[in-house]
This record gives C-alpha cells, sequence and structure tokens, in this order.
C-alpha cells in the first residue's frame, strides 16, 4: 500500500507548493507519487470550480458540500484508492477537513462528518497555518480576482475551523500536524519531509 498524505490550510497558505515540493522529494527518492488535488480534475470538481469563480448561478453551502462530497468519492474511487493499492504514495492538495473547516459555517458540522464518513482516512494530514492577513495579502498580489471563500474575515473564521476541528480528529486518533507556515519555503518544506519519514513505508 501506497501512503495517502494530505495538505490542508486556507486560501494563500502555500499547499500548492508544498504538495509539488513533496511530490518532487519523494520522486527524487525512487518513490511512486500521485500528486493530486481537490475539487478534483474531475466531473464534479470542474461543475465545483464554475461555481467557485461564480460562473453559475447562487449555489448555497448545503449544496456546495454535496458536491465536494460527491467530487471526493469520486476521486477515491477512480484515482486514489487504485493508485494506495498499487503501492503509490498519493498526495492530496485538500481533502475532507477542507470541506468540514469552510463548509461548517453555515452547515451542521455533524452532517459534514456523515457525508464523508466513507472515506479512507489519511495516513498523514499537514495543516500548514498562516494568519488571514498574510494569506490575503498573497492572494492579492498573485491573482487577477478572488474567488468564492477569498475574503479575510472568512478566511479567519475558516483558520480557527481548521484548528479546532483538527483537535478534534487528533483526538478520534487521526494523524495530524499543523506546521507554522509563515516560515520561509524550504524550511517548511523540510519540516514536512521529516512528517512523512516517520510513515512506514508497508
Ligand atoms: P483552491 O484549493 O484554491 O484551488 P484553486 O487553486 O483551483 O483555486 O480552491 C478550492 C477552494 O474550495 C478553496 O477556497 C477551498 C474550497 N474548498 C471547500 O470549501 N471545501 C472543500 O471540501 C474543498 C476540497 C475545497
Amino acid at each position: 500500500m501506497g501512503r495517502f498524505i494530505v495538505l490542508e490550510g486556507i486560501d494563500g497558505s502555500g499547499i500548492s507548493t508544498q504538495a509539488r515540493l513533496l511530490a518532487e522529494y519523494l520522486s527524487a527518492q525512487n518513490r511512486p507519487v500521485l500528486l493530486t488535488k481537490e475539487p478534483s480534475s474531475g466531473p464534479i470538481g470542474a461543475l465545483i470550480r464554475q461555481a467557485l469563480q461564480g460562473r453559475l448561478q447562487e449555489i448555497e453551502e448545503h449544496t456546495m458540500a454535496l458536491l465536494f462530497a460527491a467530487d471526493r468519492c469520486d476521486h477515491l474511487q477512480n484515482e486514489i484508492l487504485p493508485r494506495l493499492a498499487e503501492g503509490v504514495d498519493v498526495i492530496c492538495d485538500r481533502y475532507y477537513l477542507s470541506s468540514f473547516a469552510y463548509q461548517s459555517r453555515q452547515v451542521p458540522l455533524d452532517w459534514l462528518r456523515t457525508l464523508n464518513s466513507g472515506c479512507r482516512v489519511p495516513d498523514l494530514t499537514i495543516l500548514l497555518q498562516v494568519p488571514a492577513e498574510v494569506t490575503m495579502e498573497r492572494i492579492t498580489a498573485n491573482r487577477y480576482g478572488t474567488e468564492r471563500y477569498e475574503e479575510l474575515t472568512q478566511l479567519q473564521e475558516i483558520l480557527n475551523n481548521f484548528i479546532a476541528i483538527s483537535n478534534t480528529l487528533q483526538k478520534e486518533g487521526e494523524r495530524i500536524v499543523a506546521i507554522d507556515a509563515t516560515a520561509p519555503i524550504k524550511q517548511v518544506h523540510k519540516i514536512i519531509c521529516q512528517q512523512v519519514a516517520k510513515l512506514p513505508i508497508q
């Protein structure tokens, strides 16, 4: 079995950069790696992207939660689980912790957890912690427009949710490690590699 590693955080926390660096690091160690993300590149992921960009009529949050969960189910069946079974390490940029942190502002967390209860639990989740003020600066400096959740007070709330819900899941036995991701990119990468090195290869 490959190892299932998830990276999480608010918008602009550097998830994609760190996911790519980790994939390159594992590949250099001759580990087979799949780098993937949610929303996925599948059909439901494409629909979600349209909604995030405001190109569909206003879709309320329960519907978004169902779309994210459906996309995750499709992603697991078609990409993640088959690769893990082949011995490939899967690195996923966002997973159910994002649904819990983002959608629980408007949707009951219990319902979100039920929706996602059939999903494979990651072997390791890395939570990249960066204050919302810092990520908002990065977002406005690097992009032409902002998406659905990219607003300061929303991101502050979502970051608090990430921290609180991670604590709950940790108590239930999930392996979740929070990292101060305001540090330089290389330093954050090094800490992530150290955490991944602790995961047994089966
Ligand atoms: P993002 O990860 O920034 O991807 P891209 O680089 O394509 O913009 O965008 C995904 C957005 O969707 C981000 O704001 C987080 C949000 N999201 C949820 O609200 N719930 C979820 O379950 C997932 C996977 C993402």
